[in-house]
């Protein structure tokens, strides 16, 4: 273990910094208005099931690797092998997973920058500087690299602080205002005309459409995105966690706190989707399917807050204020993935490491930004439809067929005498060596064919 590593001073804190990375723009704003275009409850049925089911599992091997061998990726990948070829494979995926996490902050930064543009823009507007903030909503390349860089300065200044004094202390605050917020727009969304039929839609599964190959494939990949699976975040969340804490049953709580968020922000998105529509908003296209997703969060929500006036400025500014607060808690778990490899690799101090592998990915953000038709899609997908998936399958293999069993069994018994009789202890190792893998496996080649 390296000397003066970071770790997370109380259980709650890794909780809330672990649930923050999670809880991102997958679960508030992808979540929700994938589950309305995709037989409503009929999805969020099955990304339920997929969530304990299969992403649960995977989250339960990153802290694990990550716990036990107290290092970034490659190291501790390289740590469980147990020849020359899978220690270098190891490194391998490690490094993979790396350079995944710095493509998923180069979109994810030029997203949540656009968001800050949108929760400055209301109060702005309503003060009567009615350019400034059309400048703010609008899409030109100026205010597209202006915010990301903002937002990239937000996550950097958090990272530097390190693992307590930044990642814990920013998680520990913002994550309690997300969740009050969150509710309260919620409460006040079911209260105006038209949230009845959005949540039928949400509550009243299409069954039709729940063994359709698309949706399960859809709902996994959110649940991938959603619980920071394959590339590294939460095994290097893991291996900030003391050898004191109970690792399933804290591992579950994050579980439970991400899908819990995603589906109480459904019961904000889906009725407001609706309270449009009754207030003449137009939420479906020509062909009557509903209008995708980023026209949802950046169109049809604010045509709703702009139909109720004052209060709408504010609801406008407090829900975009949140869509901002939950991608700060993801983006810094994004950034310690390359910064934790710099800092033990190359014994970096973390101030350089972060300001380095910041400008790089704001770089690359900059590249995306100025090839946006090109560039924007083909990173999403490669890094989550692809990316994501196949280093999650890699994981499985390295904790279920690489990684010495009386090892791994020791891990999950160190904080946990009695571990041994808990249905986890009987279950987990099994289910993770096959079938985990052949799950995730066949995902990935339907979605290579
Ligand atoms: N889980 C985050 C979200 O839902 C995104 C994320 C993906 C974070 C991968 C870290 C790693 O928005």
């Amino acid at each position: 273990m390296a000397a003066g590593r970071g770790e997370f001073k109380s259980r709650w804190g890794f909780i809330l910094a672990a649930a923050g990375s999670a809880v991102g723009l997958g679960n508030i704003w992808g979540f929700p208005t994938q589950a309305a275009s995709n037989g409503g409850a009929a999805f969020v049925l099955v990304y339920l099931v997929l969530a304990f089911v299969l992403a649960y599992p995977v989250l339960m091997a990153e802290l694990l690797i990550g716990r036990h061998a107290h290092g970034n990726a490659v190291a501790a990948l390289r740590g469980i092998s147990n020849s020359r070829l899978s220690a270098g494979i190891g490194a391998l995926t490690g490094g993979i997973g790396i350079l995944m996490a710095c493509l998923i902050l180069s979109f994810y930064g030029i997203v949540a920058g656009w968001i800050l543009g949108y929760t400055a823009s209301f109060p702005i507007e309503a003060l009567g500087f009615t350019s400034a903030a059309d400048w703010l909503i609008g899409f030109d390349l100026s205010r597209n690299i202006s915010l990301m860089v903002l937002f990239m300065f937000m996550t950097i200044g958090i990272v530097v602080g390190g693992v307590h004094d930044g990642i814990e202390r920013w998680s520990t605050r913002l994550m309690p205002a997300l969740i009050v917020t969150l509710i309260a727009l919620a409460l006040y969304v079911l209260t105006l005309d038209g949230a009845s039929a959005g949540l039928k839609v949400y509550l009243l599964p299409d069954l039709s459409r729940i063994f359709s190959g698309d949706l399960i494939f859809d709902a996994l990949g959110s649940a991938f995105f959603s619980l920071s699976l394959g590339v590294g975040t939460m095994l290097i969340y893991g291996s900030y966690l003391s050898d004191k804490e109970n690792l399933p049953s804290t591992g579950a709580q994050v579980a439970l706190i991400d899908v819990g968020i995603a589906v109480l922000a459904g019961f904000l998105i889906v009725p407001a989707m609706f309270v449009a529509a009754e207030r003449g908003v137009e939420i479906f296209d020509a062909r009557g399917a509903l209008l995708s997703e980023d026209t949802l969060i950046f169109n049809v929500l604010p045509a709703l807050f702009e139909t109720l006036g004052l209060a709408g400025t504010f609801m406008a500014t407090a829900f975009f204020a949140l869509l901002g607060v939950a991608s700060l808690t993801s983006s810094i778990s994004i950034l310690e993935v390359p910064v934790a490899f710099l800092v033990e690799q190359f014994n970096w101090p973390r101030k350089r490491a972060a300001l380095t592998a910041g400008a790089l990915i704001a770089t690359v953000s900059g590249i995306v930004l100025m090839n946006f038709d090109v560039l924007f899609g083909l990173v999403v997908t490669l890094t989550t439809r692809y990316g994501q998936p196949i280093l999650g399958l890699m994981l499985c293999i390295y904790a279920g067929w690489v990684w010495r069993q009386d090892s791994l069994l020791g891990e999950l018994k160190k904080t946990d005498a009695a571990a041994e009789t808990s249905l986890f202890f009987r279950i987990w190792p099994v289910y993770v060596r096959f079938v985990c893998p052949v799950i995730v496996g066949s995902i990935v080649i339907r979605s290579i064919l």
